[in-house]
């Protein structure tokens, strides 16, 4: 059985990651999508929020399931028996920091490996925090986000009346 580990921030989840998702599940018997708590980042949505999120808008499918982790990536796997990494790759940019990212977790954890998958090309410039901006500004969000996310993330950002 080859199990896999998707892990990120989800802040929040966008239809790149579900694409990348659906993308991924023919490769694995069992993908664990997995929101990072204690991640460098501050963030919109709590890990629970995020969780519930995921819930929401993944394939309703025994292969998928969603938690959220702390500390390192590679001994979450560990515990959990997974020997795989998920990672999309978009841009050149994103090669970098995710080609430093699997070394590093190689060297920590070689019997792990990281396999990346590139999403589909209508998603691969997007980023959770420039969704963020975008509805912030009151802008068109729709083709990047599934309904249910787009409504929580209005509702979140949604600018305080003036008294
Ligand atoms: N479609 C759309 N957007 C995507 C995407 C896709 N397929 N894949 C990534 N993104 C976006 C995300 O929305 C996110 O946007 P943001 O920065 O504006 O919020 C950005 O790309 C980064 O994505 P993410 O996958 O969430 O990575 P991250 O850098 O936030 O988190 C972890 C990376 C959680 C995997 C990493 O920090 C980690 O493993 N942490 C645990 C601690 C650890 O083990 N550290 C050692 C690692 S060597």
């Amino acid at each position: 059985m080859v199990s896999a580990l998707y892990p990120g921030s989800f802040d929040p989840v966008t239809r790149g990651h579900l694409d990348l998702v659906e993308r991924a599940l023919p490769l694995f018997d069992h993908l664990t999508v997995a929101v990072a708590v204690n991640s460098q980042k501050s963030s919109t949505f709590t890990a629970d929020e995020r969780v519930a999120m995921l819930q929401e808008v993944l394939p309703k499918d025994s292969r998928v399931s969603v938690t959220a982790f702390r500390g390192l990536v590679v001994d979450f796997c560990q515990k959990q028996g997974i020997g795989a990494i998920l990672r999309g790759v978009r841009t050149v940019s994103d090669f970098e920091y995710e080609y430093q990212m699997a070394l590093t977790n190689r060297h920590l954890m070689p019997s792990i490996e990281t396999v990346f998958v590139m999403p589909s090309v209508q998603y691969s410039y997007v980023s959770s925090s420039l969704i963020r901006e975008i509805v912030r500004n009151g802008g068109d969000v729709a083709s990047f986000l599934p309904p249910p996310v787009e409504r929580r993330l209005r509702e979140r950002l949604r600018p305080a009346t003036s008294s």
